[in-house]
């Protein structure tokens, strides 16, 4: 396995983890393209579908990045109301330059921690998260604020790497993951360091059983989880009782 990065106390994970995104923000849309081969574009699809928000409902993208789940919403059901959280800057910039050019409907962009969401209980019909959960400081805490924000019987999808159970594919994928995304990160993305923490994250990840748990702990009826790409890929999903 590749260098592994440590993975900085709780008290300063935050902070570390804005600057980094702050460092790779301007081409952070060209790596992840290529880091996936774009088949990021069939996962959130997936992801949509399995949240199936009401027409014209609100919908809340925590760590919305550069806003990629919010156009894919948008484009999937011009009627929603997306409103995308992030507590990196540029990356914010980057969504709202997107935004004139991609949103097809209502999109709204705040900057916000979301260890402490800014909005009230019983607010959105809906909240998706994407590649993001692996670096919040405290994952119960944010599924507790999800479960909050959330009206009774509204859904959260949450899309991101995981472990997967097979070997074979296990060994195939760390060796893409924790050899491969450093290299080609550090060439598209710009910043080698940041691209070897982004795998390494994953290693200190509970693993899609645990995940799950921890969904239905912090509040969420019917949780559950479907795998792809034989579970390097996981979307986690509940609702709100
Ligand atoms: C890997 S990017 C994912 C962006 C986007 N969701 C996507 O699918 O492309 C992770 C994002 O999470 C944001 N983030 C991490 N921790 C956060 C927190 N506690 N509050 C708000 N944003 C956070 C980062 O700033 C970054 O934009």
């Amino acid at each position: 396995m590749a260098t592994q990065v440590p993975i900085p106390p709780a008290g300063d994970k935050g902070a570390f983890v804005r600057e980094m995104f702050a460092r790779i923000a301007p081409r952070y849309d060209a790596a992840n393209r290529v880091l996936t081969a774009g088949m990021d574009e069939g996962w959130r699809k997936r992801s949509i579908a399995l949240l199936a928000p009401p027409r014209g409902g609100t919908v809340l993208d925590l760590c919305c990045g550069t806003g990629d789940v919010v156009f894919h919403l948008l484009r999937t059901d011009p009627t929603l109301h997306v409103t995308g959280i992030d507590f990196c800057t540029p990356m914010l910039e980057g969504a709202r330059k997107r935004s004139a050019r991609e949103a097809r409907g209502d999109a709204a962009f705040v900057e916000g921690d979301v260890m402490a969401l800014p909005f009230g209980d019983n607010t959105f019909d809906g909240a998706t998260m994407g590649f993001s959960l692996r670096n919040v400081v405290e994952i119960d805490q944010v599924l507790r604020e999800i479960v909050r924000v959330l009206k009774p019987g509204a859904r959260f999808v949450n899309l991101d790497v995981s472990k997967a159970p097979n070997r074979l594919f296990k060994r195939f994928f760390d060796l893409y993951f924790y050899r491969l995304v450093p290299l080609i990160g550090g060439m598209v993305g710009g910043s080698r360091a940041a691209y070897t923490y982004l795998p390494n994250s994953l290693t200190h990840h509970p693993g899609a059983e645990d995940l799950r748990t921890r969904f239905t702990r912090a509040g969420f009826a019917d949780a559950g989880f479907e795998r792809l790409m034989g579970g390097s890929i996981a979307i986690h999903y509940g609702t709100k009782a």
